[in-house]
C-alpha cells in the first residue's frame, strides 16, 4: 500500500465503523474515535494527558519535553512555559515573521512567470527561518543557503522518524539502531542536540556578561531588544534550579520539531486553497491590501484580517496539520455502552472529526463563512480541534496564526496564485503531518501593487 491508500484506508474505516472502533498492529490493540462527542469525553478528562504508543519515536530527539512528558513534570513545565507565549512576547516576533515572509515573496519573484513549481520547499524554509530565531534567536539561513548541517539533521530526523514510524519491525531499538538509517539518525541527533546545546550555553553567557553589566539581554540581531523563547527559558529557569540545562533543550527541541512543520503544511494547503477559488483569493486580496497598503504588517493590524483568519480556520479543518493524536487511557472509559480499558491507546481522528457531516454540511466544501462567529455558536466544541484542545492543548497557536496570517500576507498582496492539483488529484498523507504526497504545485503571476 501507498502511504495516500494507507490514508485513504483509514478514511474508509472511519466511514465503516466509526464514530468508535478498534484495531490491531501486530499485538497492540488501539480504539479510534471520530466523534466530537468522545473526542470531548477522551481531551477535557486531566486523567488521559498521557500519550499513546507512537510518541516514544520522538523520545530521542525530544526527550521529555513538553509534547511528550507526562504527569507532574508536565504540568510543571507547561506551567512555566505558558507566559512565554503570551501575545506581549509575540508581538516582538513580528519583526521575524514580517522579514522573512518579505525574503519568501523576493526568493518567489523568480518563480513569478505563470510556470508551475512546488511551493513546499520555499516555505519550509521561510517557517524554518522564523522557528530557528523565535525559538533560539539564531539566523540559519535556510532560504538562502542550500546547504545548512542543522538544517539538513532536522529534514533527516524528522524523515527517518516518519519511515520508522510506519515499518513495525523498525520499533524495537536492539534492530533499529543497528540499521543504515538508525545510525544514520544518532548522527542527525548528535547534531541538533550539539547545535541547542551550543546555542544554549552561547546565550547563557550573554545574560551572565549582561547581567554582571548590569544591563538588560542585548539582541544581536537589531538596536531593539528582543528575546528568543531560548532566553526567556533560561531566565526562568533560575540558574538551573527551576529547568536543568537537559530541560532547557528539551523544550527548544520540542518547539523545533512542533514549531515549523505544522505551519508549514497549514500555510501551502491555505495557498492550495486559495488557488483553486480565485472568489475567495480575491476577497483576501482586498483585505489585504486595505490593510497592508504599503507599510509593514504589524501585530495591530492582524486583528483586522478577519476574512483570512476564518480562511486559515477552514484550511486548518479541512487539512489539519496534525491529523491524529493519540492518548493513553490511564483508566477505563466508558464511551457509550463500551469499556476502553486501562492501557489502550486512544486515537483522536482530527480529520474525520473535521469531515464529520453531522457538524459540518457538505464536509468537503472550502467554506470559509463556516467560521463566522454566528455559524459556529452552536457547534460541538470538540468538533474543530486542529490545535487539539483541553489541558494539553497546542501551547503555540497563538504563534501559528500570527506567523500564517503574515506570511499570507505577503505572498497575496503579492501574487495570483493557481493551483495546478485539484482536491481529485492532490494526494494528501499522514506522516505525523498532513501533507501532499507529491508537493504542492502552483503558478503565481505577480500583482501590480
Ligand atoms: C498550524 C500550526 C500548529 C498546529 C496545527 C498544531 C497542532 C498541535 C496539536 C494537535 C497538538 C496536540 C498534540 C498531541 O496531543 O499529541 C499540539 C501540541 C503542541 N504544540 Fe502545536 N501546533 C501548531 C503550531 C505550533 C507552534 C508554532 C508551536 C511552538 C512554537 C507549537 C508547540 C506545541 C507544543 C509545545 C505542544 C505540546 C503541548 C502540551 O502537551 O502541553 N505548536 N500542537
Amino acid at each position: 500500500m501507498t502511504k495516500y491508500e494507507i490514508f485513504l484506508y483509514l478514511r474508509d474505516l472511519a466511514k465503516k465503523y466509526g464514530p468508535v472502533y478498534r484495531t490491531w498492529i501486530g499485538n497492540i490493540a488501539a480504539v479510534h474515535i471520530t466523534d466530537a462527542e468522545y473526542v470531548q469525553l477522551i481531551l477535557s478528562n486531566s486523567t488521559h494527558i498521557r500519550k499513546g504508543y507512537g510518541y516514544k519515536f520522538l523520545l530521542p530527539w525530544l526527550g521529555d519535553g513538553l509534547l511528550t512528558s507526562k504527569g507532574k513534570k508536565w504540568h510543571r513545565h507547561r506551567k512555566l512555559l505558558t507566559p512565554t507565549f503570551h501575545f506581549r512576547i509575540l508581538e516582538n516576533f513580528m519583526d521575524i515573521f514580517v522579514d522573512k515572509s518579505k525574503f519568501l515573496v523576493k526568493l518567489l519573484d523568480k518563480k513569478a512567470n505563470g510556470e508551475p513549481f512546488n511551493v513546499f520547499p520555499y516555505v519550509t524554509r521561510c517557517a524554518l527561518d522564523i522557528i530557528c530565531e523565535t525559538a533560539m534567536g539564531i539566523q540559519v539561513n535556510a532560504m538562502t543557503h542550500e546547504k545548512n548541517e542543522y538544517v539538513d539533521a532536522i529534514y533527516g530526523v524528522c524523515e527517518n522518524i516518519l519511515h520508522r514510524v510506519t515499518r513495525i519491525w523498525l520499533h524495537p531499538d536492539f534492530i533499529y539502531y543497528r540499521t543504515s538509517r538508525g545510525k544514520k539518525t544518532l548522527q542527525y541527533l548528535k547534531v541538533l542536540h550539539g547545535t541547542t546545546n551550543r546555542v544554549i550555553n552561547e546565550r547563557k553567557h550573554v545574560l551572565l556578561q549582561t547581567n554582571n553589566q548590569n544591563k538588560k539581554l542585548q539582541n544581536q540581531f537589531g538596536t531593539r531588544e528582543r528575546k528568543a523563547f531560548l532566553d526567556l527559558l533560561i531566565e526562568a529557569s533560575d540558574g538551573g534550579t527551576t529547568l536543568t540545562h537537559e530541560q532547557i533543550r528539551e523544550e527548544v527541541d520540542t518547539f523545533m520539531f512542533e514549531g515549523h512543520d505544522t505551519t508549514t503544511a497549514s500555510i501551502c494547503w491555505t495557498i492550495f486553497l486559495l488557488g483553486l477559488h480565485p472568489e475567495i483569493q480575491d476577497r483576501v486580496y482586498n483585505e489585504v491590501s486595505q490593510v497592508l497598503c504599503e507599510k509593514s504588517l504589524e501585530l495591530s493590524d492582524l486583528s483586522h484580517l478577519n476574512y483570512l483568519e476564518r480562511v486559515i480556520k477552514e484550511s486548518l479543518r479541512l487539512y489539519p496539520s496534525v491529523g491524529f493524536i493519540t492518548r493513553f487511557a490511564s483508566e477505563d472509559i466508558k464511551i457509550g455502552t463500551r469499556i476502553i480499558p486501562t492501557g489502550t491507546s486512544v486515537g483522536i481522528h482530527i480529520f474525520d472529526v473535521h469531515r464529520n457531516e453531522k457538524y459540518y454540511p457538505e464536509p468537503n466544501k472550502f467554506d470559509p463563512d463556516r467560521f463566522l462567529p454566528e455559524n459556529t455558536k452552536n457547534r460541538h466544541p470538540y468538533a474543530y480541534i486542529p490545535f487539539s484542545a483541553g489541558p494539553r492543548n497546542c501551547i503555540g497557536q497563538k504563534f501559528a496564526l500570527y506567523e500564517e496570517k503574515t506570511v499570507l500576507s505577503y505572498i497575496i498582496r503579492n501574487y495570483k496564485i493557481k493551483s495546478m492539483q485539484t482536491i481529485d488529484t492532490v494526494h494528501p498523507i499522514n506522516e505525523l503531518i498532513v501533507r501532499p504526497s507529491e508537493g504542492l504545485l502552483v503558478s503565481l503571476v505577480k500583482r501590480i501593487t
